[in-house]
């Protein structure tokens, strides 16, 4: 029986998983480096430092720690100019509605997120409310595929992880998810995400009638 629901943030509730890929691509540039879409997927949930690992090692490169650093901040500083310009109208349509519905339901809801910004993100969207639990990228060690930000948000909700359903749009989310014991809704590409559970392409197009369907305890 599902009795909570953990929503990743960036390309799950808001589309700010395209401002991680504008800013990445500038520093990419910058560095020479030809950053794809297709490269991009690589970085989906993966915490900034790692994901600055990923652009390098396209091209073989390696960097003192404090030359990662100084970069990671610098794409860090652009994406939060991005998101300061940001207002709730931006909430993927049909999210807000999805949340209250699952609440009707005595749904617990939380939010497991890599990213250090997760919580100014959803201050400016006006959800912080919203959620029973949070968890983001300063309360973690390890980031996704690691299970440890679902654990941790299913710990702070008080439910066991197998009672858990997770929303995800990283095929690296999709994997913590499922390494935690949790049930995953895959949001994006069944390419991509085939691991999950079920895979619909909009967080909005969620039926709640199936919420149960995915359970098996
Ligand atoms: C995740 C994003 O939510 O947060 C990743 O999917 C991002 O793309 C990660 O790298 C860390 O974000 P931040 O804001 O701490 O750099
Ligand atoms: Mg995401």
């Amino acid at each position: 029986m599902i009795k909570a629901c953990i929503f990743d943030l960036d390309g799950v509730i808001v589309d700010t998983a395209h401002y991680h890929f504008l800013a990445w691509k500038r520093l990419a540039n910058e560095l020479g480096i030809d950053l794809t879409i297709e490269d991009n997927e690589r970085l989906k949930g993966v915490s900034r430092l790692d994901s600055l690992e990923i652009i390098l090692n396209l091209r073989g490169i390696s960097l003192p720690t404090e030359e990662k650093e100084r970069l990671a901040n610098k794409k860090n500083s652009w994406f939060v100019d991005y998101v300061l310009r940001m207002s709730p109208d931006e909430i993927f349509p049909g999210v807000k509605q999805l949340i209250h519905e699952l609440k009707k339901q005595n749904i617990k809801i939380g939010l497991a997120s890599s990213s250090k910004n997760a919580k100014t993100v959803i201050h400016l969207l006006q959800i912080e409310n919203e959620f029973d639990a949070i968890v983001d990228g300063t309360m973690i060690r390890y980031s996704k595929p690691d299970p440890e930000i679902f654990i941790l948000a299913a710990s702070k909700l008080g439910v066991e992880p197998q009672h858990c359903l997770v929303f995800e749009d990283a095929e690296a989310g999709v994997e913590a998810a499922l390494a935690a014991g949790m049930k995953c809704v895959g949001i994006g590409s069944a390419n991509q995400l085939g691991k999950a559970d079920i895979v619909i392409s909009k967080t909005g197009e969620f039926n709640i009638a199936t919420l149960q369907q995915l359970s098996t305890v």
